[in-house]
């Protein structure tokens, strides 16, 4: 694997070895060293989590970090992003992160670029797949049986990245049984595996695993927006909602979370969410992620 780029790219072996190689680093007390090799964070649009995780996660592999935000780079002047790769590979670098908010980062975008090693930390409504990565490395922290799992995923599918990966992930891994649980306007417009029902109740009812989605006003149109007020009525995770699933269900969010919303601040602080718990896995995934790059790549 050259780049990070989708989900599909992965194979179930793929996967379970990124995941062997995280949980592995989230135990060991000292990690492969990349002194020489420098990583850019390249972010098109802003970030907490994804950012502050993948510069973590490469200091930890003893690696030099440099944050090029879109605002401060010759981006601003009409560089393409083509042109920006191939200088910055110019400078012997070898690996850069890139958020962007269009749907660039597909195969046939990296194809053209040499030298240079590129994982997709979101782009536009495509893929999110080291969100759904550490998504699962923290579904299987709590229910190893990954393929008994019945998954619920609620909100805005149409838009979400995230559940664009997710539904990758969860196919190429078979899961007993997906739902997607949305308002017609958000419904998916295409689907591979899994199916979408509007009913929040048939949806989390006997749930193993919840995975709340930020509603993502910024990608709206105007034909899609709804009144607040009716989807957390409607779809909103609340406390009485939660308990339609299994007692043992767990909760995830992506973040960043509109509080009391998509999801109840009471969900959010109860023992069965593990919204934390995937930011501090975060670290790890990408620890492995990157480590897998560039660990196969010196072998080329
Ligand atoms: N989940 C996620 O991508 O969060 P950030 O936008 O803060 O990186």
């Amino acid at each position: 694997m050259k780049h990070f780029l989708e989900i599909s790219q992965l194979s179930p072996y793929d996967i379970d070895s990124l995941l062997r190689r995280a949980l592995h680093f989230k135990q060991a007390p000292s990690y492969p060293s990349y002194l020489n090799t420098t990583m850019v964070n390249l972010f098109y649009e802003n970030s907490t989590r994804t950012r502050v995780s993948f510069e973590l996660a490469a200091h930890k592999l003893s690696m030099t970090v440099i944050n090029l935000h879109s605002t401060q780079s010759s981006i601003t002047k009409g560089e393409t992003l083509k042109d920006t790769l191939d200088n910055l590979a110019a400078m012997g670098i070898k690996l850069v992160v890139i958020r962007h908010c269009k749907e660039l980062l597909q195969q046939n975008f990296v194809k053209k670029l040499t030298n240079i090693q590129i994982i997709n930390a979101g782009d536009g409504e495509h893929a999110h797949p080291s969100q759904a990565m550490l998504d699962l490395m923290t579904i299987y922290e709590k229910k190893p049986n990954l393929a008994m799992l019945k998954v619920v995923i609620i909100g805005n599918v149409r838009h979400s990245r995230v559940a664009n990966s997710l539904q990758a992930l969860f196919k190429t891994l078979a899961i007993k049984e997906l739902i997607f649980v949305t308002p017609d306007i958000w419904q998916p417009r295409q689907l591979q595996f899994g199916k979408v029902i509007d009913s929040l109740q048939e949806g989390i009812s006997a749930a193993d695993v919840i995975i709340c989605l930020r509603i993502q006003q910024e990608r709206l149109l105007d034909c899609e927006r709804l009144s607040l007020a009716k989807y957390k009525q409607e779809f909103g995770l609340t406390k009485k909602m939660l308990k339609y699933a299994k007692d043992d269900a767990i909760i995830l969010h992506p973040g960043p979370v509109n509080r009391d919303v998509e999801i109840a601040g009471e969900v959010i602080n109860s023992k069965q969410s593990c919204i934390l718990q995937q930011v501090s896995n975060g670290v790890f995934m990408r620890m492995a992620i990157i480590d897998s790059l560039l660990s196969v790549h010196k072998k080329l």
